[in-house]
């Protein structure tokens, strides 16, 4: 695609560009809204600078590519259920995504993408690296990809949140996914295990989920999957979840990093 209202500057030649000449603080028309979403399933996550936008047209950025999903485990800000908030400070004990995932991977839905605005931030560090899983699944051999394509994983969120919430007596969404799933949109063919959800392969005995796992979970980490985001103020990141990984530094403390994060809706992986 010609970008006609939109500059689009890859940052690798795999993974993640940067946007200029739009205004997130106001309704996109149809043209612009075409072009970036053309941009985020060819990039996969895309980049935006100098957008201070409030909560209502981060609602609405978010709910122009989708009905926007409340998280299944963080309670949302006080009158904006569908917003959650990412913050670090000197008393933080954690930081939300502090290893390889794609969000929600254990919905039954996992979300479309995340759109996530930082307006505080330390002076330095607080990077957020995301890997191409389209890129993961092509660099496997033919006979791997062959293993993993009937197989599938579950995806349970109960060991993270009750470790992170030991007095919370919820139960958190675990499902079962395809290990090869195929984007709903592109077409494409990717990786879809991540180490802070993904439990088991279904199919597989204990010992040998866990050796094939533990593989798969090294090779996303492979760095020419990747792109690393260097934030600055009022900077927004847009990520595909359904074929990315994505990991939060925490390089910072005890400084404060914070912002907002809304999901838009996705479908059932197949
Ligand atoms: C997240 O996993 O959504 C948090 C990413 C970040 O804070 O950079």
């Amino acid at each position: 695609m010609e970008y006609e209202t939109i500059e689009v500057r890859p940052m690798t030649r795999r993974i993640g560009a940067e946007i200029f000449g739009v205004d997130l603080t106001r309704p996109l028309g149809n043209q612009t809204y075409a072009e970036v979403r053309e941009a985020l399933l060819r990039h996969q996550v895309i980049f935006f600078r100098d957008q201070q936008i409030d909560h209502d047209a981060h609602k609405a950025f978010g709910a122009a590519f989708g009905p926007l999903a409340i998280h299944s485990a963080v309670k949302g800000i006080d009158g904006y259920p569908e917003i959650v908030a990412i913050h670090a400070d000197e008393n933080s004990k954690f930081v939300a995504g502090e290893d390889w995932h794609s969000d929600l991977s254990c919905n039954e839905e996992p979300p479309l993408g995340s759109i996530l605005y930082m307006h505080t931030l330390p002076s330095d560090g607080g990077d957020t690296l995301f890997a191409s899983m389209y890129d993961a699944y092509e660099a496997l051999s033919p006979a791997m990809k062959a293993f993993l394509d009937p197989l599938t994983a579950v995806h349970d969120a109960n060991p993270v949140y009750k470790a992170l919430f030991p007095d919370d007596p919820r139960t958190y969404p675990c499902n079962t996914h395809p290990v090869i799933r195929t984007h709903p949109e592109t077409g494409r063919k990717l990786l879809f295990v991540n180490s802070s959800y993904t439990t088991k392969i279904a199919e597989l005995e204990p010992g040998e989920s866990k050796a094939v796992l533990e593989y798969l979970f090294q090779h996303v980490k492979n760095p020419n999957f990747q792109v690393r985001f260097r934030w600055q103020k009022h900077s927004i990141a847009f990520w595909d979840n359904r074929c990315t990984q994505h990991f939060a530094t925490w390089d910072y403390f005890p400084d404060v990093r914070s912002g907002y994060r809304v999901t838009v809706a996705g479908d059932r992986p197949f």
